[in-house]
C-alpha cells in the first residue's frame, strides 16, 4: 500500500525544475513587466533565467526540466527573478547572453539588447536585393554589440565588414563578440560618428539599426529601457537625427549597385513625410518586426540625396 501511494504522489507532482519554471512564469506575469528586449513574454524570461541559474550556456530545452534541482540553483534562480521584478532589468542583462541570427553573443549594459528584424534579412543573405557573390564590403553603422556586423560577416564569407560605433563601451563589447566568433581578420571596429571616419570607403551593403527614439517617446518608455544606453535609443527631439545623417551620407559610400538598409521602427511615418522624393521599399519579416527600409544607390542618386553632403 505504502509503495502505491508513493508512486501516485510522484506521478502527480511535476519535476521540481518544471514546477519552478511555472511558478516563476506566474510571478513574472503578476509583476506586469515589459517584454520586448530579446524575449516576448513571461515564459521566455523565466526560461532564460532558469537556464542561467542551471549554469547552462545555451537556451533551456524540454529535457533540462527533468534534471535535479539543487539548493544552489534554486537560490540563483530566486535572486535573478527578484532583480528582474524589483529592478526591472531585462533578462538578457541578467544572463549576459543572447542569440542573434543563431549566434551566441555576450551582452551587457554598454549595448542595446539585440532584437533587430534585420537578422532575418541577413539569414536570407539580403535576397533578392543583392547578388551575394558580388558582396565584398559591408558597413554596419551603430554596431552596438556587433550583432549585425558579425552575422553579416558569417553570411558573406568573402566580405570585409566595418563595424562602426560612436561609443567606446559599445565597441568594447563588439570586440569581445568578434574575438569569440573568430572574426577579427574580417571585421574592423571603427570609432566614428556614422560616416565621419570612413572617408573614401565604399560598400556593397550599408546596414544600420541606429537610434530613432524622439524625446517625448523616450520619456514614456517602460522602465526596462532605462537599463539600455541612451545613446543607443535617443536621436534628437524627433528621433530623426541619425536617419538624416545616414541618408545624407550613404550615396558617397555605396558602390554603384550597393544598397542601404536602415531600421527606423515607428519613425517610419516621419521618415516618409520628410523624404517624399525617396521610393522607400519597406521590408517584410516572417518573424515579425518592421520599420526597415531599403534604398539602392541608384534610387538615392536619382532623388538627389547626398549630392551636397561632405564626409558625413
Ligand atoms: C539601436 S543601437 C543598435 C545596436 C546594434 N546594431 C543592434 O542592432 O542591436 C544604436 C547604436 O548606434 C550607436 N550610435 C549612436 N549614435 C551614433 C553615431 N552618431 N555614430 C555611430 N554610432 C552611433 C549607439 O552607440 C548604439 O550602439
Amino acid at each position: 500500500m505504502r509503495e502505491v501511494s508513493h508512486t501516485a504522489r510522484r506521478i502527480q507532482r511535476p519535476a521540481p525544475r518544471a514546477g519552478a519554471l511555472r511558478l516563476a512564469q506566474r510571478r513574472l506575469q503578476r509583476a506586469n513587466l515589459y517584454y520586448g528586449h530579446g524575449t516576448a513574454e513571461a515564459l521566455d524570461d523565466a526560461a532564460a533565467l532558469l537556464a542561467h541559474a542551471l549554469l547552462l550556456r545555451r537556451p533551456l530545452e524540454e529535457r533540462d526540466l527533468a534534471g535535479p534541482w539543487s539548493k544552489a540553483a534554486a537560490l540563483r534562480f530566486e535572486a535573478l527573478l527578484q532583480r528582474r521584478i524589483r529592478e526591472r532589468i531585462p533578462a538578457v542583462y541578467l544572463t549576459r547572453r543572447c542569440w542573434y541570427a543563431g549566434l551566441p553573443l555576450y551582452i551587457d549594459e554598454r549595448v542595446l539588447i539585440p532584437r533587430s528584424a534585420i537578422a532575418e534579412l541577413i539569414e536570407r543573405r539580403f535576397a533578392p536585393w543583392v547578388d551575394p557573390a558580388a558582396v565584398r564590403q559591408i558597413a554596419d553603422l551603430g554596431t552596438g554589440s556587433g550583432c549585425i556586423a558579425l552575422a553579416a560577416a558569417l553570411a558573406f564569407p568573402r566580405a570585409r565588414v566595418d563595424a562602426v560605433d560612436i561609443d567606446a563601451g559599445a565597441l568594447a563589447v563588439a570586440r569581445i563578440n568578434r574575438q569569440a566568433l573568430g572574426l577579427a581578420r574580417r571585421v574592423r571596429l571603427v570609432k566614428s560618428d556614422f560616416f565621419q571616419a570612413l572617408a573614401g570607403r565604399r560598400y556593397d551593403i550599408i546596414v544600420s539599426n541606429p537610434p530613432y527614439v524622439g524625446a517625448a517617446e523616450y520619456a514614456g518608455l517602460p522602465p526596462e529601457y532605462a537599463h539600455e544606453p541612451e545613446v543607443a535609443l535617443r536621436s534628437g527631439p524627433d528621433g530623426m537625427q541619425a536617419v538624416r545623417k545616414l541618408l545624407a551620407g550613404a550615396l558617397r559610400h555605396l558602390t554603384p549597385r550597393g544598397v542601404l538598409v536602415v531600421e527606423v521602427g515607428n519613425t517610419e511615418t516621419t521618415v516618409q513625410r520628410e523624404f517624399p522624393q525617396l521610393p522607400f521599399v519597406w521590408l517584410e519579416f516572417e518573424r515579425g518586426g518592421g520599420g526597415v527600409f531599403l534604398l539602392s544607390a541608384e534610387q538615392l542618386r536619382a532623388a538627389g540625396l547626398g549630392k551636397r553632403s561632405r564626409g558625413k
